[in-house]
């Protein structure tokens, strides 16, 4: 100490200047600072997970005994934050169990932590974990300042008060000093002086940035993390919750699985290459695409659903809708596909996909999309134009990436020109990405998941059975009876059995008519199958007059007006015998709203007033029945009509 005082005597004049800067009463202040024996490495605990230490960089002082499997450890090189920190530092080799100083990085949290057996320790797997870290020898780097204290995110935790022994050094009256200590303990103590002297200076605002500045990047270790163990069971989540405080422990590493995202319910079909051609690397490169995918669209039951189809010669189901229901199994089951080989027929795995994908079996839910996407290299061996034709006609959404495609000198190879176009619905885009290489698949991957969830824009799915909205508009005139109007509502139930209904495929409502008219219910009264069945079969028979032209215009009016813009209008009319009342105005004022109008007649009903009140040609739309229990027959008949003129309308 006396030297520190002599040698203060021998600089005073450069004191003098460096209490300019500082003030005078920060004299006492260095000078205690420089009685500091040694810069001392914080010390820490062996079960201190690294997690509860907020530096993003460190130093720290590892004691004896930290190979202990108590001190759990989560991952190989890098490790998840839930690790103990000195435990880590044993695994990877940069300790050994007698302890020692070891340098820490915070690096960003990652998915697929890979445990392992090193150096006496056993590490184990997390499935991710928000937060990861690396260890190295304890040799700091030149220009890096390490703090001399650590800063915990919990101050009850007793690893705090492992490191409550240095912090003294971080009560500096001089604001800009939290780096100081450490400056200063990396020098001797006999040029402390000097040290001060060379030091205060370096305490000043440009220089506290010098520890800010930019770090070497994270080393991430892409095998590790794109490999799957069985270790990753659950069984394996730590079980010890230690000082993870409370907001941790909901989240990680117990996290539930994700139910998927609700905004993008789709059943997705990923057809992809497995042709000779592709290659292994451009194979992984497909892999890779639909492991991003997986993720992006962040799987689970009530959100997207994936399975993947490969082809080759033939296709194949590699895994369906319901093997793997979230983003993680359906990404370690994407990285175990290896590629068939053969050729690149498409059209024949199209036709395969509208036969078996598709399948409740399959884990098809219905009450979602339908979606396929095609992954091409190059071009298909086989044709698609009606593969695909038949796929969408079946409801399935068709979406065609073509990678590489044929350049002008190979156009003369490809069987079917133009193929994507054709293949799928809309020529706009929408359904067709075309990538110039492999290697910029990957911009593909934002615009294609956008497409896949926009359930508004898949306009490729609908069919004669779910994209209408079908008013019946039943006669319960005194002529019908009872009997009758039972088999009359029979015939409503068999009609609406052939339908997809729900909220967003077909809907269902139903107007009963006499003289007068009255809602029975309106299309968005119900959305299931049974439940619009048993309101058919509720229906009470009415009985009275016939005014069928008023019954028009209050089926336009109470149903048809609450129809969804991009829904065809399907009227069904049910009569069993003429008109009191006008029905050319009301018929008119139909098909000028774009109702599409089937007329259905018994007994008495009569044909020219059918024909009228029938869409146009009336041959498809009006039909006449002689009796009540002739009916059933006309189910199919009604239903056919109503998809080939489905059918028949232009797509674009
Ligand atoms: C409705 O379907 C049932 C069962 O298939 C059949 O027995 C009945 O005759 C049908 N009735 C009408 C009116 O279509």
């Amino acid at each position: 100490m006396g030297i520190v005082v002599l040698t203060m005597k021998a600089s005073v004049i450069e004191m003098f200047l460096v209490f300019l800067v500082t003030g005078i009463h920060s004299n006492k202040e260095i000078t205690k600072k420089i009685k500091r024996p040694k810069f001392a490495v914080p010390q820490i605990n062996c079960d201190v997970k690294a997690g509860k230490i907020i530096n993003p960089e460190f130093m720290v002082q590892c004691p004896a005994g930290c190979q202990d499997p108590k001190y759990h450890v989560y991952g190989t090189d890098v490790y998840a934050s839930y690790s103990s920190v000195c435990g880590a530092a044993v695994h990877s080799g940069v300790l050994d169990n007698s302890g020692g100083k070891i340098l820490v990085r915070k690096v960003a949290g990652q998915s697929g932590y890979k445990g392992s057996y090193s150096n006496g320790v056993q590490s184990l797997s997390l499935p991710r974990w928000r937060e990861s870290f690396i260890v190295s020898e304890g040799k700091p780097k030149k220009g890096v300042t390490y703090p001399a204290a650590l800063t915990y995110s919990s101050s009850k935790s007793p690893a705090a008060k492992a490191g409550e022994t240095t912090k003294a050094y971080q009560k500096p009256s001089v604001p800009e000093t939290a780096t100081m200590p450490v400056t200063l303990t990396q020098v001797p103590t006999t040029t402390a002086a000097k040290a001060t002297h060379t030091f205060l200076p370096k305490a000043s605002p440009s220089a506290a940035s010098t520890t800010g500045s930019p770090r070497p990047q994270p080393i991430f270790h892409r095998s590790q993390e794109l490999e799957e163990t069985d270790s990753w069971k659950l069984g394996l989540v730590p079980l010890d919750v230690g000082f993870v405080p409370k907001e941790e422990l909901s989240t990680q590493p117990l996290q539930p699985v994700s139910q998927g995202d609700p905004s993008c319910k789709v059943d997705l079909s990923f057809v992809i290459d497995g042709s000779s051609s592709i290659g292994k690397r451009r194979f992984r490169i497909q892999k890779q695409f639909l492991v991003d995918v997986a993720q992006a669209l962040d799987i689970g039951p009530a959100g997207p659903l994936m399975g993947v189809v490969q082809y080759g010669d033939n296709p194949a189901i590699q895994f369906n809708l319901k093997t793997h229901m979230n983003s993680r199994d359906v990404k370690a089951a994407i990285e175990k596909m290896t590629p068939r080989g053969g050729l690149s027929n498409v059209g024949r795995a199209l036709s395969f996909v509208t036969k078996n994908f598709f399948s409740k079996a399959n884990g098809n839910r219905g009450g979602a999309p339908n979606v396929a996407v095609v992954m091409v290299d190059g071009w298909p061996t086989d044709k698609v134009e009606e593969a695909s034709r038949l796929a969408r006609e079946s409801g399935i959404n068709i979406f065609f990436i073509t990678i590489e495609g044929a350049i002008e000198k190979e156009k003369q190879y490809v069987i079917e020109p133009n193929f994507a176009n054709k293949a799928v619905c809309r020529t706009n885009g929408f359904y067709s990405l075309n990538v110039q290489s492999w290697f910029s698949l990957h911009k593909t991957l934002q615009p294609l998941v956008k497409r896949v969830c926009d359930s508004d824009r898949l306009a490729c799915s609908k069919t004669c059975f779910n994209s209408a909205d079908i008013g019946f508009v039943i006669d319960g005139s005194s002529s019908v009876g009872t009997s009758n109007f039972r088999t009359v509502l029979q015939f409503v139930a068999n009609l609406s059995k052939e339908f997809e209904i729900s909220d967003t495929d077909t809907r269902i409502g139903a107007v009963q008519y006499t003289y007068e008219q009255r809602l029975e219910f309106g299309f968005d009264q119900y959305s299931s199958k049974p439940d619009i069945l048993n309101a058919i079969k509720r229906v009470g028979y009415w009985s009275g007059g016939t005014s069928t032209g008023a019954a028009i215009n209050y089926a336009l009016e109470q149903l048809f007006k609450k129809s969804k813009p991009n829904k065809r209008k399907l009227m069904v009319l049910i009569t069993d015998g003429r008109s009191y009342d006008d029905v050319r105005i009301p018929a008119m004022a139909a098909h000028q709203k774009g109702v599409i109008t089937y007329a259905i007649g018994i007994a008495w009903a009569a044909q020219d007033e059918l024909e009228v009140i029938a869409t146009h040609p009336a041959r498809d739309h009006s039909f006449f029945v002689d009796e009540f229990d002739h009916l059933y027959r006309f189910v199919p008949r009604v239903i056919q009509n109503i998809c080939t003129e489905f059918n028949s309308r232009p797509r674009n």
